[in-house]
């Protein structure tokens, strides 16, 4: 059985993992964190000002973190000062962000990804394979979000920018849009457009569960999905 905690146990993705988690029968929902109180999937949700005594008192086996930047980095920094393995979902992050998350790996295993739907792995795949053709291209990215979503570009979208090497990335907030993302390849008289539509949160529900039950027990070190994933 691996023990499971949440943190950002009340955002749109916390709330799905959660009910997920404790329908799952190798998995067990221990500690939600939030900064709004509630109760999720028979779970009392605890402050971040309790990350000290819950942990101190509940055995957790691996955490999984879908929040805020700030909010993320706290956990991290927690999660390796007491050994507990760590996924992280949460986007937005700054360079100096991402230094501490790597320095907080050489002590605990964290899978961190911008986005952890299979199908969308399999598109930066697919992405790298075009560039080995068709490098000299034009390329420009476009993404779709709800209009509730913080950071822009999106995670995955920065994530295309690296591997494609475009230079322009066009963001649109709009209506309860999950997230798409458009990449266009012009050459002479032609092009390719490659879409992958999430079409529900499930998607990244599914692989933050792979990813949990794949971290649980790694050496430390900061993986991707496409660890998780053997891609
Ligand atoms: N990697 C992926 O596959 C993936 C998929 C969807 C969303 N995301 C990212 O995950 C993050 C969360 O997305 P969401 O749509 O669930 O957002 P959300 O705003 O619905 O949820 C975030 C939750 O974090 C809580 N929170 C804020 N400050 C906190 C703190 N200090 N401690 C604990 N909790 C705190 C908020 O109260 C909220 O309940 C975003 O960065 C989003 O871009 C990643």
């Amino acid at each position: 059985m691996i023990r499971v905690a949440v943190n950002g146990i009340m955002g749109r993705m916390g709330r799905l993992i959660a009910e997920k988690v404790r329908e799952e029968e190798d998995l067990e929902l221990v500690a939600g964190f939030d900064v709004l109180e509630g109760e999720i999937a028979g779970i009392r949700v605890s402050s971040p000002a309790e990350y000290g005594r819950v942990l101190s008192t509940t055995p957790v086996d691996v955490i999984v973190d879908f929040s805020t930047p700030e909010a993320s980095i706290k956990i991290a920094e927690i999660a390796s000062e007491r050994g507990i393995p760590l996924v992280i979902g949460t986007t937005g992050f700054s360079e100096d962000d991402l230094r501490k998350i790597q320095e907080f790996s050489g002590r605990i295993p964290v899978v961190l990804s911008p986005n952890f739907a299979l199908g969308v792995n399999v598109f930066w795949h697919l992405i790298e394979e075009i560039e080995k053709y068709l490098g000299d291209w034009d390329k420009g990215i476009v993404e779709i979000h709800h209009r509730h979503k913080k950071d822009a570009p999106s995670g995955t979208a920065k994530k295309i920018a690296e591997l494609s090497r475009a230079s322009s990335v066009h963001s649109l907030r709009i209506g309860d849009v999950v997230g798409d993302h458009i990449v266009i390849y012009a050459g002479e008289g032609e092009r390719i457009e490659l879409i992958h539509r999430a079409q529900s949160r499930m998607a990244f529900v599914s692989g933050a569960l792979r990813a949990l039950r794949w971290v649980a027990g790694r050496s430390p070190g900061l993986y991707d999905m496409r660890d998780v994933l053997g891609l």
